[in-house]
């Protein structure tokens, strides 16, 4: 069978983290900035992965230890991935495997994400099956879950239809929004966040002042319904608004800190429309709407703050194969 290569875009949430686990929505924005994943036959029963980004160089295991290979957690999105492709729909062969990705794992652009798509999209293609999303899609958030046994899957959804998404947890509905490219300025604060221990902070949270937190979630969701009507006319002077309000709640969940706050902050008092953290917070990547004319003065800001500025452009095409 002849090799195939795919490649799936990164992600950046715009509004809705955490919340969206809890049955709420979210909107996440493809990034053009991708995973690359190649697969091709190796011609005997062992599958050899090289895919650097996820702490695996050269490995090699036989096929009947998918289950049981010891790999590091970030690798185990594509051994469970084979795994449960190979459950559902063929017998499993020998296969090499080759991961190359244009963004670092630190940025919290969803590389696991990415790369679990890429490997389920790949296979489906490799043998010729040729999945709707849907198939890719459910088969994707069963491997997240196995992995780490959270996740609401918007950033599977954002990897495989691309474009601006308003997303309900599990994929319960994925709508792509009608907005081009948003006047969006990303700050890296150089920080990794943790995303399952601060997924688990929330729940704790939750436990501990379940109608505290409910009514925070409550207040996330209708933002969200609201910064969706606004992108789709591309107010995104309005959306900055909801963005603000959004990051106080997010605030009030705990899941902010020192560096992130610096960097929106600074964006805030440079003339930003909108700024709040990006993804689980306590690192990661922070976003600022702006407009034209602020722009090189935000990105300075935030620069001065001790941030890295990003270029990315959003709104990415989803997994495609490539040649
Ligand atoms: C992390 O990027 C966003 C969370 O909402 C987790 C998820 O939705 O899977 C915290």
């Amino acid at each position: 069978m002849e090799r195939i290569k795919v490649s799936a875009p990164g992600k950046l949430m715009l509004m809705g983290e955490h919340s969206v686990i809890y049955g709420h929505p979210c909107i996440v924005t493809a990034v053009d900035q991708r995973m690359g994943v190649s697969i091709g036959e190796s011609g005997d029963n062992i599958i050899r992965i090289h895919a650097p980004e996820v702490g695996l160089d050269n490995f090699s295991l036989a096929i009947q230890n998918l289950d049981t290979a010891e790999v590091p957690k970030g690798a185990k999105f594509i051994t469970v991935g084979l795994r449960n492709f190979f459950r559902r729909f063929e017998n499993p062969i020998g296969l090499t495997i080759d991961t190359s990705s244009e963004f670092s794992s630190q940025f919290g652009f969803g590389s696991s994400s990415a790369v679990t798509v890429g490997i389920i999209k790949g296979l489906s293609e490799f043998f010729g099956l040729s999945l709707s999303n849907r198939q890719i899609f459910d088969l994707s958030y069963q491997t997240v879950l196995d992995v780490q046994g959270v996740g609401s899957g918007f950033d599977l959804a954002a990897a495989i239809w691309g474009g601006t998404i308003y997303f309900i947890t599990g994929g319960k509905e994925i709508k792509r929004l009608e907005v081009e490219n948003l006047p969006m300025v990303i700050g890296y604060t150089g920080i990794k966040a943790d995303t399952v221990s601060l997924v688990k902070k929330v729940s704790e949270l939750r436990t501990e002042k379940p109608e505290f937190i409910e009514q925070i979630f409550s207040s996330i969701s209708s933002l969200v319904q609201k910064g969706k009507v606004l992108l789709e006319k591309e107010d995104f002077v309005n959306f900055g608004k909801l963005m603000y309000a959004n990051q106080e709640l997010l605030d009030n969940l705990e899941v902010g800190g020192q560096k992130l706050s610096d960097l929106i902050y600074a964006a805030r008092n440079a003339g930003a429309l909108g700024a709040k953290l990006s993804g689980a917070g306590g690192g990661d990547c922070m976003i600022a709407f702006v407009d034209r004319k602020d722009k090189v003065e935000v990105e300075n800001a935030i620069i001065n703050a001790g941030g890295v500025i990003i270029n990315a452009r959003t709104g990415a095409q989803g997994v495609r194969i490539e040649k």
